[in-house]
């Protein structure tokens, strides 16, 4: 893994009229480097994401991507959201190739691209149908697809599998991985599940009760590559409880504050 820094945001705030709702928060990621956050609901995963995702600014305080400060989206990150939404008018495929459209990349080779990411994310056989004619899974699967084909450097992704079955998670879980793997790119990684967090990282950040700040950080002691099966270990279910421990304490202040 490079130590070459991807990003790196210093002292971020954001408010919402009277609600503070994020930092001061610093964190980094590096390229080839698997980053989660952790945090209870409300504390501002989201609204970090789309920070340094672009979409949104900070109050105060900076973020660099790449090296650059950042002043608006990149081509270069793909974002997949929380609740990412497909284009109901066009297909499965369409769908997919459209983020390669809006790089100007031909029909012909975009469609190719897309069959392959279809592939990845199980759907090849769905090309021809139309986003209301999937589950709410599959749709989010098509959504994950569109961020990968495009190649990122980063990829910032908002609980892209929380729609999903256990096991069609634990799935999509080993195929991210291998397309990281194959990528380089780095990864900024929302997740309610610890498990999840665990299985997928290098490090994850836990944030504390809104305004949400890093309140601890840890380094998953587990080798790569990694496939869903390393969950069953002891180093695994110490690192979740771990966590766990950390978070509990987090939540149980939201839950206060919001009461
Ligand atoms: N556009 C907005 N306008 C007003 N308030 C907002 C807006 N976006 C977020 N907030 C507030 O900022 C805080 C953080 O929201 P955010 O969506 O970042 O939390 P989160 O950690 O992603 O939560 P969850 O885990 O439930 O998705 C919340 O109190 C929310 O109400
Ligand atoms: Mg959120």
């Amino acid at each position: 893994m490079s130590a070459q820094p991807l990003i790196r945001s210093h002292d971020v705030t954001r408010r919402f009229g009277a609600v503070e709702a994020l930092g001061p928060l610093s964190l980094h990621g590096a390229r080839g480097e698997f980053v989660s956050i952790v945090g209870p609901s409300g504390c501002g995963k989201s609204t970090m994401l789309e920070i340094v995702g672009g979409l949104q600014r900070p109050d105060s305080g900076s973020v660099f991507v790449a090296g650059v400060p950042l002043e608006g989206p990149r081509d270069e990150t793909a974002i997949v959201f929380q609740d990412s939404a497909t284009l109901p008018w066009r297909t499965v495929l369409d769908n997919v190739a459209f983020s390669l459209e809006a790089r100007g990349v031909a029909r012909d080779e975009r469609r190719d691209i897309a069959r392959r990411g279809l592939e990845t994310v199980g759907l090849a056989a769905f090309a021809a149908h139309y986003p209301a004619q999937l589950s709410g899974g599959m749709r989010q699967r098509v959504a994950l697809a569109r961020a990968l084909v495009t190649e990122p450097d980063l990829i910032l992704a908002d609980e892209p599998f929380g729609a999903l079955d256990e096991q069609t998670r634990l799935l999509m879980s080993d195929e991210l991985l291998a397309v990281v793997d194959r990528l380089g790119c780095g990864v900024l990684f929302i997740t309610h599940s610890i498990q999840e967090a665990v299985l997928l990282s290098d490090r994850i950040l836990v944030m504390s009760a809104r305004p949400g700040r890093i309140v601890d950080e840890i380094t998953v002691p587990l080798e790569r590559p990694r496939t869903s099966e390393v969950l069953s270990s002891t180093a695994a279910a110490e690192c979740v409880s771990r966590i766990w421990a950390l978070i509990r304490r987090e939540a149980q202040v939201a839950m206060q504050g919001a009461s």
